[in-house]
């Protein structure tokens, strides 16, 4: 090879090299998912971390041909990490979306800058009901407190409760379950005996429990975080609450999946309201659980799966609507009343509020097979967010 030969050789290798990377960064798009991989709230990273990745391998890493690059930070449930995290995502890594947010704190704090960034925030497990009023670029796949917990009271009133105890974690989701239990039950003629407020971190529900013994209520209605309904059922039982005549109801976040089976025979009975049960009966759902326990040692996908799950279904399909084309508003105008069948059921994206429509399933404990499942038994089709319903 003459030296002219080789340079042209060399220059058209280089211009290969510049071509192949330039499109190589035009045609992927980058998720930061952002999630308590540790602390208290790591049993909700874990399971959304499974079920992105499980609907990236069943659906895979290619959409309106740009390459999904999905990158995992853990912000160990602290709001201030999040908030860093987000900002490095958005200004190093250019990221297309932003997703996850383990609790309320963490997504209200991304909020700001999804506003300025022009960046979706798909929240995929916090429920507190304000979270989407915080950014025109926020959109939910989770649910909201309210939307779990009307339901609840409204069973209770049909079953002869008519004096109930409200036990919540002290936060944003716990004071929306508050509140809208308290307020459901007193309009349909019920009473609320007292509404005991316990801390988010290391709750020891002990002395809230005497106190719930001391006011003997018909029922107890309790929301704490997922991961935390284990501790609260132990306790429950050595305070000898079960024998008490107290009835226990929650929203399902207590009766949590990734944790109920290990909980013992406590559990069993115990009527809950929340959108996403495994024993939930459908062929979608059945193919979702046997593919999440497959591809992760056996392990039963919870409520925040689902909400990572579909968190993933939305993305997808706005960038399919977009032809792959980025930036908030194109992808949340996308998602904006967008309905498809979830493992949990019928879902759509309230085009009003970005916020989550669907069924609302009342449950109770029940052993199948040897194991405790979330039995549904009434299901409320449809059902919007009822803070932001009420307001308009
Ligand atoms: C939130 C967190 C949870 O783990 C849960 O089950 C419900 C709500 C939250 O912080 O919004």
């Amino acid at each position: 090879m003459s030296a002219r030969q080789f340079l042209k050789l060399l220059a058209s290798l280089v211009a290969l090299a510049i071509c192949t990377g330039a499109a190589a960064a035009q045609s992927s798009v980058k998720i930061g998912l952002i999630l308590p991989m540790t602390g208290q709230q790591a049993s909700t990273g874990r399971q959304i971390e499974a079920a992105a990745r499980l609907f990236m391998q069943q659906n895979g890493t290619s959409v309106a041909g740009k390459t999904i690059d999905l990158i995992l930070k853990d912000d160990a449930g602290t709001p201030d990490v999040t908030k860093r995290l987000a900002q490095e995502l958005i200004v190093n890594d250019k990221v297309a979306f932003l997703a996850g947010f383990g609790i309320t704190p963490s997504a209200l704090a991304v909020a700001p800058l999804a506003t300025q960034a022009k960046v979706p925030e798909v929240v995929m497990a916090a429920g507190t009901s304000i979270i989407t009023q915080a950014s025109p670029y926020i959109v939910r796949t989770s649910f909201t407190l309210p939307q779990a917990t009307v339901p609840m009271a409204e069973w209770a009133l049909k079953n002869g409760i008519k004096k109930a105890v409200t036990l919540v974690s002290n936060y944003g989701p716990g004071l929306d379950a508050e509140k809208a239990f308290s307020e459901t039950l007193t309009k349909g003629g019920g009473q609320i005996l007292g509404n005991l407020k316990v801390p988010l971190a290391n709750p020891d529900f002990s002395p809230f429990l005497q106190k719930v013994a001391d006011l003997k209520p018909d029922a107890l209605f309790v929301f704490v975080p997922s991961g935390s309904g284990a501790l609260f059922m132990k306790q429950f039982l050595e305070r000898g609450l079960d024998k008490s005549g107290v009835r226990l109801i929650c929203t399902g976040d207590v009766t949590d999946d990734d944790q109920l089976n290990g909980m013992g025979d406590v559990a069993l009975g115990v009527v809950s309201t929340h959108h996403y049960s495994a024993a939930h009966d459908s062929p979608e759902n059945k193919a979702f659980v046997e593919a999440f326990k497959k591809a992760n040692n056996g392990m039963r996908p919870n409520f925040m799966a689902v909400g990572g799950y579909d968190g993933m279904h939305l993305i997808y399909e706005a960038l399919k609507k977009t032809n792959g084309a980025t930036g908030g508003d194109a992808l949340i105008g996308a998602m904006k009343g967008m309905a498809w069948t979830s493992p949990r059921g019928p879902i759509s994206i309230d085009p009003e509020t970005r916020d989550i429509i669907q069924n609302i399933y009342v449950r109770k404990v029940e052993k199948v097979n040897g194991e405790l499942y979330n039995v549904e038994f009434e299901t409320v089709p449809n059902v919007k967010d009822p803070v932001k319903a009420a307001k308009k």
